[in-house]
């Protein structure tokens, strides 16, 4: 009989083979420090008996180890219930999702939030939901951005990163080619109903392996001359601008971006996704979005961590010093003479190699500092990196160490 089945263990091969195979490394708590196991398949992972620095994790304000968020999970989890038990539109609709969503639409300046079980789940049930005829899409979007233009099942056209004149270029085209074929009937970018096409334009604000932040501003204009709407995922900088917002706040355009979405998972410590923006988008969202109908509400646990969370954001000076953090390993890998892109949080170690990235890891973590290699799909091929992320719970003695460690183990590798 013929072999219908998938060939995995060649395709493990590949990978290994070409240095993409991943493995993972489990940690003994999530915070600015652990004690991390070494890659142990199946098998119980051991704990190494030294503790490392971790300079890669998202969880920027390093609130999930803040016992006012922990006390707020507990607290929920023993008067709401550790789960949902169903889809928000059948029982799981809480207090607690409600308080967060209030929260969340007050910082975003928004008349509404909806909370989604993950951030991926958010962007994938928005983007389909809406039905755009076209989207815009900035060439180095998160992929789950990306999955959403699939499954939308509409045209989705690219922008070279960050740039509004070619933005503007593949909006004028699409324009154009609208006319052109729709010549006979009256109007530009007529859907072949005859209807006007629904243009959507989506990017990332912050950059997760760039640390690029978009232009935000130039994006509006162009939306509004050409009568687009505005899409703009900020998962790596919710919580970290002025007053707990994002870019679009610290730039002040929420009046001008209809569709502002983000994660709970990363600044806000917690595992969740939202939406914020008009009623009108919110109460479509509840109707039409397949990821929010059709799977389980966001545990309250979670729901209530993220809201405290996002107030310690807003209230507290771990903002400031994250922002401080950044600035002394900025200067300290500029100095080294590392250049470092992009103008957020994230510091990107443009290496090239993926040989190079994974030696560097490798040095990295043998001086007891943790940052993974990034390597494709998840960047493209030649533009391998470390990805160096700071905490604001990390303390000076921290930078320092991991500059050190930086400046010795690229010297080892002979990248500096
Ligand atoms: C830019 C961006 N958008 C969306 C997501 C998905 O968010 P979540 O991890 O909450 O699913 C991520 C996280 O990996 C991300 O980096």
């Amino acid at each position: 009989m013929e072999d219908r089945g998938f060939d995995l263990e060649n395709r493990l091969a590949t990978l290994e083979e070409n240095e993409l195979k991943r493995t993972l490394s489990p940690v003994d708590r999530v915070a600015e420090r652990g004690y991390f196991a070494q890659p142990c398949g199946s098998e119980l992972p051991v704990l190494d008996s030294e503790e490392a620095l971790v300079f890669a994790s998202n969880n920027y304000l390093g609130l999930t180890d803040d016992q006012r968020v922990q006390n707020a999970a507990r607290r929920a989890a023993a008067t709401v219930g550790t789960g949902s038990g169903a889809s928000r539109l059948v029982t799981g609709d809480t207090m607690v999702h409600r308080d967060v969503e209030r929260l969340l639409a007050e910082t975003k300046g928004a008349e509404r939030a909806l909370t989604f079980s993950s951030g991926y789940a958010a962007n994938v049930g928005t983007i389909t939901a809406l039905e755009p005829d076209v989207i815009f899409s900035d060439e180095l979007n998160h992929a789950s951005l990306v999955d959403g233009c699939r499954l939308a099942d509409c045209e989705t056209v690219t922008y070279d990163h960050c740039d509004p004149d070619s933005l503007r270029a593949e909006m004028a085209a699409r324009a154009q080619r609208a006319e052109a074929s729709t010549d006979s009937r009256s109007g530009s970018k007529a859907t072949p109903d005859g209807e006007t096409e629904s243009w959507l334009i989506v990017t990332d604000s912050v950059f997760s392996m760039d640390g690029t932040v978009a232009p935000l501003s130039e994006i509006c204009d162009l939306a509004e001359e050409f009568g687009a709407w505005v899409m703009v995922d900020e998962a790596h900088a919710t919580g970290l601008y002025v007053d707990g917002g994002g870019v679009v706040q610290a730039e002040g355009l929420e009046d001008r971006i209809h569709v502002q979405m983000g994660t709970l998972s990363k600044a806000l410590a917690s595992q969740g996704g939202y939406v914020a923006g008009s009623d009108d988008l919110i109460a479509c969202l509840v109707n039409e979005a397949r990821s929010f109908g059709f799977s389980t509400g966001l545990a309250p646990p979670a729901a209530a961590a993220a809201s405290e969370a996002l107030h310690l954001a807003r209230h507290s000076d771990a903002r400031e010093r994250l922002w401080e953090n950044v600035t002394h390993l900025r200067d300290g890998l500029e100095t080294m003479g590392w250049d470092v892109p992009g103008e957020s949080q994230i510091l990107p170690i443009v290496v090239g190699d993926r040989r190079d990235a994974l030696a560097l890891e490798a040095a990295l973590r043998d001086r007891n500092v943790v940052a993974p290699a990034i390597r494709p799909p998840t960047v493209p091929d030649g533009e391998c990196r470390l990805r160096i992320a700071p905490m604001a719970t990390h303390d000076q003695a921290d930078v320092v160490a991991c500059l050190e460690a930086i400046r010795a183990a690229s010297e080892e590798v002979g990248l500096l």
